[in-house]
């Protein structure tokens, strides 16, 4: 049987193209989605791949959906934490509205995502944990104050989920994508995003592809000995 592989934001930017290298790969694949259906379905007629429709703020709405999930495709054994959002602005002018709503998607999501699918891992003694973090969550970034503590905060708990699953067979660990050609990126000013391209040795954006390869591996039995460990793809803009 398949492995069951679930990715949240996965219809949309880097997560589409992690949803596209699972099924490639021979996973089942679940690509979770917050609110653009046309997208969703253009995504699923394109792929084969299943959407499914919930917040990842929201505790009872994930495990639901998880658990719809499962009863679909089966045992969820590989999950990838992507949804994200950016509420970017400087700290004098960042609201608390921006800062919990960066909070409660891109860091309780990954609460709400991994807290329903560990027992059925830890029980079944197999598990990947993945989870798309940033730079920006590595070495801070104006304006992203409420991005950049979810991102930092996304290595906090793969570090720990590490050390709480390795004898259960569950690894954890985060990707930290540089700057990317998603929509997310393309919201930048023009003028900003062309001096961040200049402060990347590679002199371009990451494609979202680059990311899902790294998914790939960190998802095999293969990289059974990685865990806790934090994947930079970034052309070299930053080394830590
Ligand atoms: N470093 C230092 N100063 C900066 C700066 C930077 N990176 N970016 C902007 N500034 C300065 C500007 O030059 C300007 O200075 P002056 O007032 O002296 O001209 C000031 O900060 C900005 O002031 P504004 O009041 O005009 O700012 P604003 O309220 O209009 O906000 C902004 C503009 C939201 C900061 C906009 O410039 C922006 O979106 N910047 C990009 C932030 C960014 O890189 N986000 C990453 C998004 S991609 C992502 O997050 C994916 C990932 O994981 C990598």
């Amino acid at each position: 049987m398949a492995r069951v592989a679930l990715v949240t934001g996965g219809s949309r930017g880097i997560g589409a193209a992690i949803s596209q290298a699972l099924k490639d790969a021979g996973y089942s694949v679940a690509a979770t989605y917050a609110g653009n259906d046309e997208a969703a379905a253009k995504f699923t007629d394109e792929t084969g791949i299943k959407t499914y429709k919930w917040n990842v703020a929201d505790y009872d709405e994930s495990k639901a959906g998880i658990a719809q999930v499962e009863a679909d495709l089966g045992p969820v054994d590989v999950v990838v934490a992507n949804a994200g959002i950016t509420r970017d602005a400087p700290f004098h002018k960042m609201t608390p509205e921006q800062w919990h709503q960066v909070v409660d998607t891109n860091l309780n999501g990954v609460f709400n995502t991994v807290h329903p699918v560990w027992p059925g891992m830890r029980e079944r003694k197999f598990g990947r944990i993945i989870v798309i973090s940033s730079i920006n969550g590595q070495k801070g970034q104006f304006a992203q104050v409420n991005y950049a503590a979810t991102k930092a905060g996304d290595l906090g708990i793969v570090k720990s989920l590490a050390q709480e699953g390795a004898r259960a067979g569950i690894t954890a660990n985060a990707i930290c994508p540089g700057y990317i050609g998603t929509d997310m990126v393309m919201a930048v000013p023009e003028k900003v995003r062309e001096s961040i391209i200049a402060q990347i040795p590679a002199g371009r954006l990451g494609e979202p592809e680059e990311i899902a390869r790294c998914v790939v591996f960190l998802a095999s039995e293969d990289s059974g000995f990685i865990n806790g460990s934090t994947i930079s793809a970034n052309g070299g803009q930053f080394f830590v």
